[in-house]
């Protein structure tokens, strides 16, 4: 099967990566319905679906997690960012980062959701990344581009405040969602050989 962009699935997996330069070119209504239906197909422990999505396009609210999630990258990191992620283009310009992009996707995860129990912490991210997964690779189809971001966990508590977000969610990723920018390109990730992480019948017997 090949999607709207006539880009299939395999090709979707091959080319998607983190995009960090954003285009201001609108994103239709639909296509962020497609885009959400799609991280709601994904499997979830006993079909609970505890993932919620926020959009959040506000440029004042945009502005504020961006802060945040500075603050956060630079308690992790320090001013220095090797070893880190690139930096996205609004950083680069001393713009709070997601200020270039048309939108930001809260991926969240409601604990009162999910089973409780031993590793449910583990259940917990297990049945929202796929989610999250899903929802970055149908955007690739539609060729806009995303990125996984996490460095709001230090300020989880404020993003919940800002946005109303009830105490038993979890703030699990923040998704940019937006068209390519100048000089950003799906394709070309670099990735381990296989058979350096794939084996079988025996850890350490290469499956390549
Ligand atoms: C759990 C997780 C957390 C991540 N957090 C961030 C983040 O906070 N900021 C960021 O710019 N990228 C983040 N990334 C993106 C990774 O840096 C990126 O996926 C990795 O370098 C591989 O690059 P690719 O996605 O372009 O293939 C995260 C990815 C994952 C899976």
């Amino acid at each position: 099967m090949t999607t709207s962009t006539g880009m299939s699935l395999m090709e979707a997996l091959r080319v998607q990566r983190s995009i960090r330069r954003f285009s201001s070119k609108p994103v239709p209504d639909d296509a962020i319905r497609t885009i959400l239906r799609a991280a709601t197909l994904a499997p979830s422990g006993a079909n609970r679906q505890p993932w919620r999505f926020v959009v959040v396009r506000d440029p004042a609210h945009k502005r504020q997690i961006g802060e945040w999630y500075d603050e956060g990258s630079r308690i992790t990191y320090g001013d220095r960012q090797r070893g880190a992620a690139p930096r996205a283009a609004a950083e680069e310009r001393r713009e709070p980062t997601f200020s270039d992009v048309p939108m930001i996707i809260l991926v969240c995860v409601d604990a009162l959701s999910t089973n409780p129990g031993p590793h449910s912490d583990f259940i917990r991210g297990a049945s929202v990344y796929p989610a999250m997964q899903n929802l970055m690779l149908a955007a690739t189809a539609l060729g806009l581009g995303t990125r996984p971001t996490t460095m709001h966990r230090h300020h989880e508590a404020d993003i919940k405040a800002l946005l109303g977000i009830p105490e038993s969610v979890d703030i699990a990723a923040i998704v940019p969602l937006g068209y390519l920018g100048e000089g950003e390109h799906f394709g070309g990730k670099k990735r381990k050989p296989l058979a350096e992480v794939a084996f079988q019948e025996r850890w350490g017997q290469s499956i390549a």
